[in-house]
């Protein structure tokens, strides 16, 4: 059966809802540090973050591994989750830099919030809202990270548009996520089963 593009996202929400509420239940994807640290994440630097950090992480992959973020940049995480990348990054770009997270689910982003308080970070900010409609100004970012976030995008391209639109002139993009190759077959796309799985 298909389902209507609402119904999908709130399901998409519900799931991410568990994931920063109850991050040590069951989930039917890998999340936490050990994931991360499978991820190709420093295990060091996972292992130093409180457990609230790193407790819902769930990427797919390390946007860090793209390229070395500099002291001073701005960084744009859309789809931010809990928030353990933001941090990162914020660690990296130093007090002269700045990070904004945004994410579609207030209980990840009121949990990133908690997380960079309880890390003292305090040059990173958190939003809710969508990719497709970053707020932040246009050609302000010097650096967009995203982790996961993409595959569960409806509108692929306005998200691309959106990242062009607040990149600075040269500014990067370093993103990882899941893609479906052309040899999938439908029996395992059904098997996989809805987005919000
Ligand atoms: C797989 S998680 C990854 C979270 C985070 N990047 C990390 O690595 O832990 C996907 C996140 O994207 C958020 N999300 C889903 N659809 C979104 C959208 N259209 N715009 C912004 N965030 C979205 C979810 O609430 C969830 O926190």
């Amino acid at each position: 059966m298909i389902e209507n593009p609402n119904e999908i996202r709130d399901k998409i929400r519900q799931r991410f809802v568990k994931v920063a509420r109850s991050p040590h239940d069951r989930h039917p994807f890998a999340i936490g540090p050990d994931s991360a640290k499978k991820l190709g994440y420093d295990p060091a630097e996972i292992g130093g973050l409180p457990a609230t950090v790193t407790e819902s992480f769930a990427g797919v992959g390390n946007p860090f591994a793209l390229g070395e973020l500099r002291t001073g940049e701005t960084v744009l995480d859309f789809g931010c989750g809990a928030g353990m990348d933001s941090i990162i990054a914020a660690r990296r770009v130093g007090p002269t830099g700045h990070v904004v997270g945004v994410d579609a689910t207030e209980e990840m982003v009121a949990k990133a919030r908690d997380n960079a308080a309880t890390v003292g970070v305090v040059h990173v900010e958190f939003h809710p809202g969508e990719s497709d409609r970053l707020p932040v100004a246009d050609g302000s970012v010097d650096v967009v990270i995203s982790n996961g976030v993409f595959n569960l995008c409806f509108d692929k391209p306005a998200v691309l548009a959106e990242v062009y639109r607040v990149l600075k002139p040269g500014g990067r993009l370093q993103m990882a996520d899941v893609f479906l190759g052309d040899d999938v077959t439908e029996g395992e796309v059904e098997r996989k089963g809805a987005w919000s799985d």
